[in-house]
């Protein structure tokens, strides 16, 4: 049995955004540990989303910890922006860092805590060198870019990985899963040794906040402790 605390992040990018102070405020009062804060480039990613004005506008609507994931080119050029608007975490992805390394403690400096994301293509190995300086690893379970995919189910294997590393080590690293994540795939997604949940559709798509959120809390807990 682990002793990990779930953590449940609800992702903005599938919120009203019409009503975004509303919405936080809402999963907020709902159970949420964290707001998953999705930024996306139109270059690394398909899609567009938002910049630090609106993680800045997020920020003061909620107590709740900011967990911000970078898709973009370059990060490095608007890690600073991103921490002073409020990101409490800052996800940067190895497939946009030449120099990870400097990278992650550029965002260490500013006070974020520093994660480490990887698409589904990306093999574990690619950030086994930099585990000990990041707080998070955060495995892409879907291609980056959209709400609403399937889970990846072969990322299981990478979660397992990474918390065998990680415990090999002896550090203090969370494991963040994002995307897909629902009832039927959290429980495994936790066997494998995550501890931190993005749902993004599993929360806003539901009329009850506060029954989805329990929900997952639900099936990613029996799941480790079975
Ligand atoms: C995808 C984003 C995810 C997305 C998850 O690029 O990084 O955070 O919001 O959405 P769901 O939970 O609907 O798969
Ligand atoms: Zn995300």
């Amino acid at each position: 049995m682990s002793e990990r605390r779930t953590l449940i992040a609800p992702s903005i990018l599938a919120c009203d955004f019409a009503r975004l102070g509303d919405e936080i405020h809402a999963v907020e009062n709902a159970g949420a540990d964290c707001i998953h804060v999705d930024v996306m480039d139109g270059h690394f990613v398909p899609n567009i989303t938002i910049g630090p004005l609106v993680v800045a506008a997020a920020q003061s609507a909620t107590k709740l910890p900011l967990d911000v994931h970078l898709m973009i080119e370059s990060p490095e050029r608007y890690i600073d922006a991103f921490a002073k608007a409020g990101a409490s975490t800052v996800s940067v992805h190895v497939e946009t860092c030449p120099h990870l390394h400097r990278t992650l403690a550029q965002v260490r400096e500013t006070g974020a805590r520093a994660s480490v994301a990887l698409n589904p293509a990306t093999p574990p190995a690619a950030v086994r060198e930099v585990l000990g300086e990041v707080d998070q690893v955060l495995v892409m379970t879907v291609n980056p870019g959209f709400g609403g995919q399937k889970f990846i189910t072969s990322m299981l294997a990478k979660i397992e990985t990474l918390r065998e590393w990680i415990d090999a080590d002896g550090l203090e690293v969370a494991i963040e899963v994002d995307g897909g994540i629902g009832p039927e795939t959290i429980g495994r997604a936790a066997n494998a040794g995550a501890s931190v949940f993005v749902a993004g559709t599993a929360v806003f798509g539901a009329d009850d906040y506060a029954a989805a959120i329990l929900e997952l809390r639900r099936a990613a807990t029996t799941s480790i402790e079975s």
